[in-house]
């Protein structure tokens, strides 16, 4: 079995919801991340999809101890980060580096690429000198597929697809172990997308990285990712090897999501079932009771409001619904039946 790299265990993010005018009195919560256990692999692709607002980003921020994690565990190689000391940490954090949706925003304009791969280095203390560091960064740039002639370049003189090239050189640049691409391809040209899901791959395969991506769109995880989770309000819903996932999702929100994508096989499009959702993602502030999708799912029950559903192994997936096998139809164990005529 792969050796994991990262280990998530109940992790939760809340952010404090404050009313007042002179002084901020807590009035509730917003439960961005609620509950979620996953791990990832040494060398593997985890890719976390769910709509926007799900908590996907605040998960990876909280992962890399962007935002501090409320309560659960968080571990980097078997070293608990969510308890290490300030300068420990920051040992750690060039382990693990983001790429970012939208590279123009995160680049900073008046910075030329030398200069803008260069801060990571030199607060790292990577590089004895400038031509030391000048090396490194030209190198990074070879691996992601761009000039050298960049270096004395600005962010604004390249189009979408470079950006991201450079958002991703440099998480690159200082050689880390995990890297959280958050909707890495989103803000790009449907062209351009595969270009960069390829480098990521390419890269992921020479360098040994290991991958957490974040998208909204499934189609996107789908070929680069070896395990996917499905988010719903602030935790997973289904996750299973991307193969399973795509052939036979067994959760309702994960049969929806796939229902929405279109088939390029046009027969198979004519033919294929949507499940449209009611209504919008509820509030994370106020979720509803028992099962969190039931609100939107077609199939709720009585129980689906009482009982929240725990992840269960079910052929191979993780599944939080009360009634998967039903629905897919699939042999209820007995003793499962026994407890739920009660
Ligand atoms: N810093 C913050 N303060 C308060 N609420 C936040 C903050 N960051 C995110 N949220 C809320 O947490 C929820 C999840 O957000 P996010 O993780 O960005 O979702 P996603 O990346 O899946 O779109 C949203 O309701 C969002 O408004
Ligand atoms: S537990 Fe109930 S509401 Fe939730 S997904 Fe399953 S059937 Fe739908
Ligand atoms: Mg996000």
């Amino acid at each position: 079995m792969t050796e994991k790299l990262v280990e998530i265990e109940d992790l939760k993010v809340y952010f404090p919801i404050t009313k007042g005018i002179l002084f901020d009195r807590v009035i509730g919560h917003v439960m961005a991340v609620d509950g979620v256990s996953l791990s990832i692999g040494q060398g593997e692709t985890y890719g976390l999809v769910g709509e926007s607002g799900c908590g996907k980003s605040t998960l990876g921020r909280a992962l890399l101890q962007l935002n501090p994690p409320t309560a659960g565990k968080v571990r980097l190689g078997g070293i608990e980060l969510t308890t290490l000391p300030r300068e420990q940490l920051r040992a750690q954090r060039k382990r693990m580096q983001m790429i970012f949706q939208d590279p123009m925003s995160s680049l900073d304009p008046r910075q030329n690429i030398e200069s803008i791969l260069s801060e990571g280095l030199v607060a790292h203390g990577i590089g004895a000198n400038r031509e030391e560091r000048r090396a490194l960064i030209s190198r990074t740039l070879d691996a992601v597929g761009l000039p050298r002639w960049a270096l004395s370049r600005y962010p604004h003189e390249f189009s979408g697809g470079q950006r991201q090239r450079i958002g991703i050189a440099r998480a690159l640049v200082l050689s880390p172990e995990l890297i959280v691409a958050d909707e890495p391809v989103s803000a790009l040209d449907v062209s351009i997308q595969a270009q960069v899901i390829n480098l990521l791959d390419e890269l992921q395969t020479s360098l040994g990285l290991t991958y957490l991506v974040i998208a909204h769109d499934l189609a996107v995880v789908r070929h680069i990712s070896d395990t996917v989770g499905v988010m719903y309000l602030g935790a997973l819903v289904e996750e299973a090897s991307s193969n399973d996932l795509y052939r036979r999702p067994l959760h309702p929100y994960t049969k929806a999501l796939m229902s929405a994508v279109p088939v390029p096989d046009p027969l198979i499009e004519e033919r294929r079932e949507r499940i449209l959702l009611k209504g919008d993602l509820p509030s994370p502030a106020n979720p509803p009771s028992g099962c969190r999708f039931r609100t939107r799912c077609p199939w709720a029950r009585e129980r689906c409001a009482a009982e929240r559903p725990e992840l269960r192994l079910i052929e191979g997936h993780k599944v939080a619904c009360h009634f998967a096998e039903e629905l897919a139809g699939i042999a209820v164990p007995e003793g499962e039946l026994v407890s739920r005529s009660d």
